[in-house]
C-alpha cells in the first residue's frame, strides 16, 4: 500500500531513539516505533519530563526520516492528568476495577486542559494533507480540541486498552462528555471485536444512536466509524531476534542457572491488571498439589516497576514481594528457588532469548487490551521444540491465539491444572499448537495492523472538511 499522506502519530509516551529504556517501553511504544520506521512521519507526545516552568515549548528533532516532537508536562498536570485522571480514574475503570478508582472533578478539569494544551501545540506542526492517528486513553478528547481550533484533517483514534461494559463506564461521572468528544474522531479503532460490541452497546442503549453494518455510527448528531484492528508484532523481526540469542552470554547464564529445570516465564509491567497475585497463587497451588514439579520447575517473573507515584502500584508491589517471599520460604531449598521475581526490565533481545528457553509462557492478566508478550513468546520459540503458551481468556490476544491453553486467571486451581498439562505436554502436541499460532502471527503482523488502520482512516468520511 502506498500511503499518500504524512502520518502524525500522537501518544502520551514517545520513545525517543536514543532513550530506548526497556522498562519505559510498553507494547504501545514498541509497536509505534516499528510503525513509524516503515512510514516516515511525525510522533508527537509527552517528553517524559516534568517542569515548573509555564513557558513550555515543543522540542522537535529528526532522526532517520521520523520527526519527534515532544512537550514537557507541568508538575500539576503530571499529578492531575497523568497520575490522576489517566492512571487513577480511566485506567482502573477501563480495566473493570471500580474499587481502585480515585475520582475527583479537578482531575477531569486538568485532563481537559492537557488535551487542549496538546491540541494547541500539535496544530502548529500540522499540514493540511496530514492524517492524524491518536493513541490511547490519555487523549480521548483530542479530536474535539483540534476541531475547536479548526483543524479539518482526518483524525483517527486507537484504544490500546479494553473498552469497558456500559455498566462499568457509566460509573464514570464524565462518560457522556467523553463519548461526545470521542465521536469527533473520524475512525475509532479497538483491539477486539468484543470491545467494539461493548462500545456499540453504549452507543445504542445509552445514547439511542444507530449503527450500520459497515461500522458507521450515528449518535448525538455526529457521525463516526468503529472497527477492530488487533495490534500485533513484527513477527519476522522477533523470530530473527530470538534466533540470534542462542549464543548470547546472558541467555547462556540463564540456561546454566536453571540446570535441568523447566522454566515458566512471565513478563509484565508491575500492574494490578496483570494478575500477578493470582499467578503466584496458581504456582503455589501447583507446587502444593502437583508435587512432581517441585525442584524441577522454576517460575521466572520479570515485572519492571511502573507508575510508582500512584498508590495502588506501590501497594501491589508490596503484596507481590510478600507472596513471592512466602512461596520461596515454604517450598525453596538451599539449592532451589521456586520463584525468581525481578523488578527490572531487560532489552527486548534478552527477553526473546529468555522466552525461547522457557517451556511455558504464562500470560494471565485479569483484563488486557491485547498483550503483545503472548505474541512475542510464540514468535521466539524453536519450531522443532516449542514451548506452550498459557493465556488468560481476558487478554485481547485470546480472540486470535485460540491454540494457546486458555485459562481463567481468577481460578488458581484451573491455572495450576493447565500448568501441569503444559509441563507434561508431548512434543507432538506442542509443535501442532505452535504451528497454528505462528501461522496466525504471520498472517496478522504489525504491518497488517498499521496498513488496515491507515487505509480505513484514509477511506473514512470526514464531516469536518466537507462541512457536513
Ligand atoms: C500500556 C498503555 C500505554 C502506556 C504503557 C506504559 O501499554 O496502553 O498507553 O504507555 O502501558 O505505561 P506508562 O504509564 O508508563 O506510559
Amino acid at each position: 500500500m502506498k500511503i499518500m499522506n504524512r502520518v502524525i502519530v500522537v501518544s502520551n509516551r514517545v520513545m525517543l531513539p536514543a532513550e530506548k529504556k526497556p522498562e519505559a517501553a510498553g507494547g504501545l511504544a514498541v509497536a509505534l516505533l516499528d510503525t513509524l520506521q516503515e512510514t516516515s512521519g511525525l510522533w508527537f507526545g509527552w517528553s517524559g519530563d516534568v517542569t515548573l516552568n509555564k513557558e513550555i515549548k515543543t522540542k522537535v528533532r529528526k532522526e532517520k526520516d521520523i520527526t519527534f516532537a515532544t512537550v514537557d508536562l507541568l508538575k500539576k498536570d503530571y499529578e492531575n492528568y497523568y497520575n490522576g485522571y489517566c492512571n487513577e480514574v480511566l485506567w482502573p475503570i477501563f480495566h473493570y476495577r471500580l474499587d481502585l478508582v480515585e475520582y475527583s472533578k479537578i482531575k477531569f478539569e486538568n485532563y481537559k486542559r492537557v488535551n487542549n494544551f496538546f491540541a494547541l501545540n500539535l496544530k502548529q506542526l500540522l499540514r493540511q494533507e496530514d492524517l492524524v492517528w491518536v493513541h490511547d486513553y490519555h487523549f480521548l478528547l483530542l479530536a474535539r480540541e483540534l476541531r475547536k481550533l479548526r483543524c479539518t484533517q482526518k483524525i483517527g483514534f486507537f484504544l490500546h486498552i479494553p473498552w469497558p461494559s456500559k455498566e462499568t463506564l457509566t460509573a464514570l461521572p464524565d462518560h457522556r462528555e467523553i463519548i461526545d468528544a470521542l465521536l469527533d474522531f473520524d475512525l475509532i479503532g479497538f483491539q477486539t471485536k468484543s470491545h467494539v460490541l461493548t462500545f456499540l452497546d453504549y452507543i445504542i442503549s445509552e445514547l439511542g444512536g444507530s449503527v450500520e453494518p459497515d461500522g458507521s455510527i450515528f449518535a448525538l448528531g455526529k457521525r463516526s466509524k468503529v472497527k477492530h484492528f488487533p495490534i500485533s508484532i513484527d513477527t519476522n523481526k522477533i523470530i530473527k531476534l530470538a534466533e540470534g540469542t542462542d549464543n548470547s552470554a546472558q541467555v547462556k547464564r540463564l540456561i546454566k542457572s536453571i540446570k535441568t529445570d523447566k522454566l515458566i516465564i512471565g513478563v509484565d509491567r508491575l500492574d494490578y491488571t496483570k494478575g500477578l497475585e493470582n499467578r503466584f497463587a496458581a504456582f503455589n497451588y501447583l507446587l502444593t498439589n502437583h508435587s512432581e514439579h517441585t525442584r524441577s520447575t522454576t517460575l521466572l517473573q520479570i515485572a519492571p516497576t511502573s507508575r510508582g507515584s500512584v498508590f495502588q502500584y506501590r501497594e501491589i508491589r508490596k503484596k507481590l514481594e510478600l507472596s513471592a517471599g512466602k512461596i520461596n520460604s515454604s517450598f525453596g531449598d538451599f539449592d532451589w528457588t521456586p520463584i525468581r521475581y525481578l523488578n527490572k526490565g531487560f532489552q527486548q533481545k534478552s527477553l526473546m532469548g529468555f522466552f525461547r528457553n522457557s517451556r511455558v509462557g504464562l500470560v494471565t492478566p485479569l483484563m488486557d487490551g491485547m498483550n503483545l508478550v503472548a505474541k512475542e513468546y510464540i514468535a521466539s520459540q524453536r519450531p522443532n521444540d516449542p514451548g506452550v503458551l498459557i493465556l488468560s481468556r481476558f487478554a485481547g490476544a485470546a480472540e486470535e491465539l485460540t491454540d494457546a491453553l486458555m485459562v481463567n486467571p481468577h481460578d488458581p486451581e484451573g491455572v495450576a491444572g493447565e500448568l501441569d498439562k503444559a509441563l507434561k505436554m508431548s512434543k507432538k502436541e506442542r509443535i501442532q499448537r505452535w504451528i497454528n499460532l505462528i501461522d496466525q502471527l504471520h498472517s496478522f503482523n504489525i504491518t497488517v495492523w498499521r496498513t488496515r488502520y491507515i487505509e480505513a482512516l484514509e477511506a473514512s468520511v470526514n464531516t469536518f472538511s466537507t462541512g457536513g
